[in-house]
């Protein structure tokens, strides 16, 4: 059995999915937050899973940040990590931590709206923004780059003349709802193989 860390920052639906989907070969052992009032932390409760808040502002560099983190991954043996809703952006020191080992949900069609300062509502304002006519939801690996790993899984919505940024928020997040615990399950299947190699 693979244990699984989901980073969340926020709200927390993605992982409550992840929570109450049975996964061949892995389940979530703990969660993540940055934020101590995050909802997820909450959630991870109601499920008697195990969870930490790790305040960036805690700590006087982004290293020493991301090292408290990995004790944590540590100690619960985490193999793999889902980034759900996490606002934070993890450094190339830590990805090489956990190489092809981390995915991520973004709200937009990759390579279309991503990167650093495209996260939560400020994706579909932008998307709204510019006129696009579709949008959509992607899962992917992640590297180095922000946004730029191998993607996994995507879903499109189309966008209809009267959208605001909060409904297409609320259709994008249906489709995350359904292609995430995919992404996951590829994520397990992939590190098990990499770990018989
Ligand atoms: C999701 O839409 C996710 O794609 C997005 O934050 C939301 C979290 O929702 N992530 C990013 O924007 C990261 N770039 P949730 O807390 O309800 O799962």
């Amino acid at each position: 059995m693979l244990n699984i860390a989901v980073f969340a920052s926020g709200n927390g639906s993605n992982l409550e999915v992840l929570l109450n989907t049975p996964f061949k070969n892995g389940k979530i052992a703990l969660v993540v937050s940055n934020n101590p009032k995050a909802y997820a932390l909450e959630r991870a409760k109601n499920h008697q899973i195990p969870s930490i808040a790790i305040p960036r502002c805690d700590y006087p560099s982004q290293q020493a940040f991301e090292e408290c983190i990995l004790k944590h991954l540590k100690e619960h043996h985490i193999d793999c990590i889902v980034l759900a809703g996490f606002m934070l952006i993890l450094s190339p020191f830590f990805i090489q931590h956990f190489p092809n080992k981390i995915i991520n949900v973004h709200p937009s069609l990759i390579p279309a709206f991503c990167g650093e300062g495209f996260y939560g509502i400020k994706v579909h304002e932008a998307v709204l923004q510019y006129g696009v006519k579709v949008s959509g939801a992607s899962v992917h690996f992640v590297n180095e780059i922000v946004d730029g790993g191998q993607i996994i899984a995507q879903k499109a919505v189309s966008i209809s003349k009267q959208e605001t940024p909060q409904s297409l928020q609320k259709k994008i997040s249906a489709l995350e709802h359904k292609l995430l615990p995919k992404g996951v399950q590829i994520l397990i299947n992939q590190t098990i193989q990499a770990k018989r190699k």
